[in-house]
């Protein structure tokens, strides 16, 4: 077996392929250990992995091949984010700052501010500023460890503008190290021409830019915005069955700030995730449980929007949901492109142990975002995207937090980054 890479003297390799997918209840705490293990690959594909003399013997390495001392730290797979709006045209730190003086994320939205603001900013930018501001956002995830990201569209609300958002974001997937997968978000709010006729809006989006987005081949996943204030549930569900119609698969932004029956939909829908979740009920608890659906926790967001409750994860876990994590990566509720800051809070704020954090921001993760396949493990025939990290044992990643901990990160067999190359002390 031919290999042009080879990662070796790994202190413990988490190959996290050792179970079903996704993973639920105490499976979610087993990661695949290998002691002193390596990674083969070839044309950016795992070849062989396990313990280091046994991937030496099955693989010949070409004379030109780049070979990967991990030096006796761990090294895991690639981390997923799984829901970002990493596209869009400015930050909003005036409304971050109002939030800390005491104003709510609603009361700010209603008055002007909030995702509409975005909005205003996105329509006039042009798709090469857009490319810029994405690029940058991409490359910080990168530097964290992130080697794929789900990004929405959503900052557009009129069909010329969320296909300009999913070109970008389409560009951004070709051009990038980072793997992206686009989701088509035109239900994330009401657009300013349409507040005085929301069902028109939602007539708009099924009759107009589905069958638009869906034309382009833009979207991979339709997602709502499902919440009091926005859409409705009866409007979520229109929305999402003709999206799944036209071939986007549903996902769905559900019960952030109320209980809303977002979950139920999502359970009803057999959603690929449910998104959020801080205020979810048992009922939608359950629901999910029963449908398989995944629920994807943003505990970022809820820390930056100053909440006190988070998302009910122990309980989620315990009826056997099962859980991923990821930024929600947007200027308005969540403004940090590390996972890592999201597996600290993940343990911290959302008691899931270490082992349940790495397993929800890598094989869950890739599951959510339907990269099952490709991402998320390491095993033959998976891409040969890994971080290499400073420390040894995974617990030590939520445990030392708001530092970068990553060392190197592998994109398809290629090292893309490389703070051994780059620290100048
Ligand atoms: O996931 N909830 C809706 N969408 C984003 C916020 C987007 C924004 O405020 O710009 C979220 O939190
Ligand atoms: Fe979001």
């Amino acid at each position: 077996m031919r290999a042009d890479f080879l990662l070796r003297n790994a202190g413990e390799l988490l190959t996290l392929a050792c179970g079903p997918v996704p993973r639920t209840g105490a499976a979610m705490r087993d990661l695949g250990s290998v002691p002193g293990g390596a990674v083969a690959a070839h044309h950016g594909s795992i070849v062989a992995v396990g313990r280091e003399r046994d991937v030496v013997a099955t693989v010949e390495l070409d004379d030109d091949a780049t070979v990967v001392d991990a030096k006796g730290v761990l090294v895991t797979p690639g981390l997923i984010d799984s829901h970002t709006h990493a596209v869009f045209a400015r930050t909003r730190e005036r409304e971050f700052a109002m939030r800390v003086e005491g104003r709510s994320y609603e009361e700010i939205a209603e008055s002007g501010g909030g995702i509409r603001s975005s909005v205003r900013a996105f329509r006039e930018a042009s798709e090469d500023e857009l490319l810029e501001v994405g690029r940058s956002t991409l490359t910080r995830m990168l530097s964290y460890g992130t080697t794929t990201a789900e990004i929405k569209s959503g900052y557009g609300l009129s069909t010329e503008s969320e296909l300009k958002a999913l070109r970008v974001i389409g560009k951004l997937g070709e051009e990038h190290a980072v793997r992206v997968v686009p989701t088509f978000l035109g239900a994330h709010e009401f657009p300013d021409e349409w507040r005085d006729n929301r069902d028109g809006y939602v007539d708009h989006i099924i009759e107009e830019m589905i069958p638009a987005v869906s034309a382009a081949g833009l979207a991979r996943f339709c997602d709502v915005f499902c919440e009091k204030g926005v859409f409705s549930v009866e409007q979520s569900r229109r929305v999402l069955e003709a999206a799944r119609a036209a071939g986007m698969e549903p996902k769905l932004h559900a019960d952030e700030l109320h209980p809303f029956g977002a979950a139920e939909l999502a359970g009803e829908l057999r959603a690929r995730s449910a998104d959020h979740l801080v205020c979810v009920s048992d009922d939608g608890v359950r629901a999910l449980a029963a449908a398989g659906v995944t629920a994807v926790l943003l505990p970022g967001t809820t820390l930056s929007l100053g909440k006190s409750a988070y998302a009910p994860a122990r309980k989620l876990i315990e009826e056997g949901v099962p859980v991923a994590l990821a930024t929600d990566c947007n200027p308005g509720s969540s403004m940090t492109e590390s996972m890592q800051i999201i597996m600290s809070l993940a343990s911290m704020a959302l008691r899931m142990t270490p082992a349940e954090a790495l397993a929800a921001a890598t094989v869950n993760a890739a599951w959510a975002c339907g990269t099952e396949d490709v991402v998320g493990m390491l095993e033959v025939g998976k891409a040969a995207d890994l971080v290499v990290w400073e420390v040894d044992d995974h617990r030590a990643i939520p445990y030392h937090y708001g530092v970068n901990l990553v060392r190197k990160v592998v994109a398809g067999g290629v090292v893309v980054r490389d703070r051994d190359e780059t620290l100048v002390v």
